[in-house]
């Protein structure tokens, strides 16, 4: 509703936007793929404000620690992996996963209290999580990202895995959990369905949509459409069970969304595609698949990124009746920025959305007929302008 100023002019809606925060999340964070990350050798990974190090020990255990020796600050990730331990490069201080000094190997003895922030880790799936908490309190047990079902067996194909950096605060990727008008505008598809769960740690994202006719056929079999049921498992990692409809039958797929921060202004976006084989796929054309629908996922976070990249942030949000819940989604979102001491109910009880399409599919149907009786692409942001 608008009011009327004394001068007679309508009130103009501002924009209002704090500054992003400076906690990062509490939870289970990807932060990529053990085949990269567990080679024995130590790796950098700028996250959660900091630098940290990865590393396997000889004891086969992944380990993850700040970067910065206590020492003189020395880079640990330009060190060298010594046994169980992460040897610094300028000093040859050697630390263990547990975050203690072990060693100084020209000194008698190591420093008391000798000890560098760790973060704890699991191995699932073929992925390193770590778990970020601002109080450094243990996960909790039954905070869990589940395993993938069939993933890592000869069922599915392995990873098929990309990794980019988008300058922006992450709360830009979860308020996508919520907005089915972009589907149509921003990644060319046909809502037919869209409807959100949150309860717990858990946000879902249930979507149906049809094919485009006015986006051309394009390579390969026509998909008739998709259905996609995708949660986010805490802060930063969604689980997107994702069926291509084709003419000759459905293609079961696994799509992976997650990040972490590096900064309050900046995060890592990873994904990865596995595809489940069958007698009509076998393994070199699944693989094949995962590659192609990789590309495509691709082709969709970039047209994301396209908009992020200009956009302003926006604590106020001006919303439709066929918009999704955009506020609440922020309110599930902020039990991870608090402590676990202070989530409300309001943040984790179970809350359920669905949008009817009806209205919203009226509007898009005229304007793909209009496309095709002029015969003319529609624009999409990041692929066509
Ligand atoms: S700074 Fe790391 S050993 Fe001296
Ligand atoms: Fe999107």
């Amino acid at each position: 509703m608008t009011s009327l100023q004394p001068d007679g002019v309508d009130e103009v809606r501002q924009i209002e936007a704090q500054a992003a925060p400076a906690r990062f999340a509490r939870g289970w964070h990807c932060l990529g793929l053990t085949r990269d990350l567990g080679d024995g050798k130590p790796h950098s990974i700028n996250a959660f404000g900091g630098k940290l190090v990865v590393f396997r020990g000889a004891d086969g255990k992944l380990n993850v620690l700040d970067a910065y020796c206590r020492h003189m600050g020395g880079d640990l990730s330009d060190g060298e992996v010594k046994g169980n331990e992460i040897a610094c490069p300028f000093h040859d201080w050697r630390w263990g996963g547990d975050g203690r000094c072990k060693q100084v190997p020209y000194s008698r003895r190591v420093p008391k209290l000798a000890r560098t922030a760790t973060w704890p880790t699991m191995e699932q799936d073929g992925m390193l999580f770590v778990w970020n908490d601002p109080e450094k309190k243990a996960p909790p047990a039954d905070v869990t990202i589940p395993t993938i079902e069939g993933v890592g067996t000869d069922k599915w194909t392995d990873w098929h895995w990309y990794t980019t950096v988008v300058e922006t605060n992450c709360r830009e990727i979860i308020d996508n959990i919520v907005d089915m008008a972009h589907f149509f505008y921003i990644h060319g598809g046909l809502p037919t369905g869209f409807k959100n769960i949150f309860e717990g740690h858990v946000a879902t994202q249930y979507y149906k949509s049809e094919a485009r006719p006015d986006l051309g056929s394009g390579e390969g079999a026509a998909i008739l459409g998709t259905t996609s049921v995708a949660s986010y498992y805490g802060p930063s990692f969604m689980i997107d069970e994702l069926t291509y409809h084709y003419e000759h039958g459905d293609q079961s797929t696994v799509l992976l969304n997650c990040h972490y921060p590096i900064d309050e202004n900046s995060f890592v976006l990873q994904y990865g595609i596995t595809v489940e084989k069958s007698d009509a796929v076998p393994e070199d054309l699944a693989m094949q698949m995962a590659v192609a629908l990789g590309d495509f996922v691709k082709m969709g976070f970039e047209q994301d990124v396209a908009i992020w990249r200009r956009k302003a942030r926006i604590d106020n949000p001006l919303l439709c009746e066929e918009d999704g819940p955009v506020y609440q989604v922020r309110r599930w979102y902020e039990q991870f920025y608090v402590d676990a001491a202070d989530v409300t109910p309001d943040m984790v009880d179970r809350f359920e959305f669905e949008i009817d399409t009806t209205r919203p599919r009226e509007a898009w149907m005229k304007e793909v007929e209009d496309n095709l009786a002029n015969n003319r692409l529609p624009r999409l942001v990041g692929l066509t302008t």
